[in-house]
């Protein structure tokens, strides 16, 4: 069977103002009536020949009930396991396999950042199906996206030689957030592709890779997950236990030793996907994403514009009028109102680095 592991443990500081520590980006509905989260979860729904566990949820136990209602909303139930701080992913899914072998079999666990946008879902579909195939094998399965800017805030993987199952590779090189001009060369080279960030194997094969590569990891998360803490769907693991866990991502963790140590560790595989993946980590991937007017604007909320083209405005609150200003991001909330630039939206997090100090 497959469990979904959903990481929903991020803030999404670049899309402040209206990503807040108590309300981070994967829990507002920025593309639709649905927030990223709740559109995660849907994204398995028709996936009817394979038996679906309800997901696993790791988040900080701070959102743990606005996280509850958005399942409850759409229908769904799910464990929700709580971190009282975050560890980075690689001991949130250290975690969350630990929760799923417990269930007694072997699942194959679907790992899914809660704060993507997928528009083709039934690409999606497919290449999870594909993933399958390849995670029963024993494989570390990846998800390759076709690269078109020098991004370094990614993950690059060199696809290598074509596996038995159509349209999937083996895995040849795992680059995590190289330094421009490495990115630059990859993208001439062509044949690398980003990490989407989306991960499948066997609960085991992922427990055996983080204690081969990170032993005091599995260590520490062995110490920290308690079975028996359990509170309707939520999940409670040991704070001190927890405090002890060193923090490290999936990527840096196991993924970039797939090729240096291939003796010890799963072989790779990567499934090119091009189905709409979107990493929604600025305004200017929002203004990429969303559908735009014939000016190439995208409005929500009260918004008057004239003259304008290639602007993204958003009001919560208040009438929003501009006149004349092209390729500009505007967002009014309650408190708040960013100006930026489209080209300087990276550079929120300042802004919120800033606000943090002051407080
Ligand atoms: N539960 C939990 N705890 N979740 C976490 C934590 C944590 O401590 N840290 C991050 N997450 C969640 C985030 O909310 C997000 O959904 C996902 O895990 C990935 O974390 P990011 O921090 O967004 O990673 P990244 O964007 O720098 O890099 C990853 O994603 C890229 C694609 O978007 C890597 O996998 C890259 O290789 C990849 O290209
Ligand atoms: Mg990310």
């Amino acid at each position: 069977s497959l469990t979904p592991v959903i990481l929903s443990g991020g803030s999404g500081t670049r899309l402040w103002p209206l990503s807040r520590q108590q309300y981070p980006k994967q829990l507002l509905p920025l593309v639709d009536q649905h927030s990223l989260l709740q559109e995660t979860v849907r994204r398995l729904d028709g996936l009817d020949d394979i038996v679906i566990q309800p997901p696993i949820i790791v988040c900080n136990e701070e959102y743990r009930f606005v996280i509850a209602e958005q399942l409850r909303l759409i229908g769904k139930t799910g464990k929700i396991i709580l971190e009282p701080f975050g560890r980075n992913t690689a001991p949130a899914l250290t975690i969350a396999a630990l929760a799923a072998i417990q269930e007694g079999n072997d699942p194959i666990l679907l790992v899914m950042p809660s704060d993507h946008v997928i528009t083709d879902i039934a690409a999606f579909q497919t290449a999870v199906h594909k993933g399958i195939l390849l995670a029963e094998s024993g494989m570390l399965v990846t998800f390759g996206i076709t690269p078109d800017t020098p991004e370094t805030g990614y993950g690059y993987i060199q696809y290598g030689t074509a596996l038995h199952e159509p349209g999937t590779f083996q895995i040849s090189r795992f680059v995590e957030k190289p330094d421009l001009v490495t990115a630059q060369n990859y993208l001439q080279e062509g044949s690398y592709l980003w990490n989407s960030g989306m991960f499948m194997m066997r609960t085991s094969v992922w427990l055996a890779a983080i204690d081969t590569c990170r032993q005091n990891i599995l260590d520490a998360c062995r110490a920290a997950w308690q079975p028996e803490s359990v509170d309707g769907d939520f999940h409670r693991i040991d704070k001190t236990a927890f405090a002890a866990c060193p923090g490290d991502s999936i990527d840096y963790a196991v993924m970039e030793s797939l090729s240096t140590h291939p003796d010890t560790l799963p072989p790779g595989a990567i499934i090119p996907l091009s189905a709409g993946w979107s990493d929604i980590g600025a305004w200017d991937a929002l203004w990429h994403t969303l559908p735009k007017d014939e000016s190439g604007n995208v409005v929500r909320g009260d918004v008057l514009l004239q003259e304008c083209y290639n602007t993204l405005a958003f009001s919560e609150h208040r009438l929003v009028a501009c006149i004349g200003v092209n390729n500009v991001v505007i967002v009014e909330t309650s408190d708040a109102i960013l100006v930026a630039h489209q080209d300087k939206t990276q550079e929120v997090k300042h802004i919120v680095d800033t606000l943090r100090q002051k407080n």
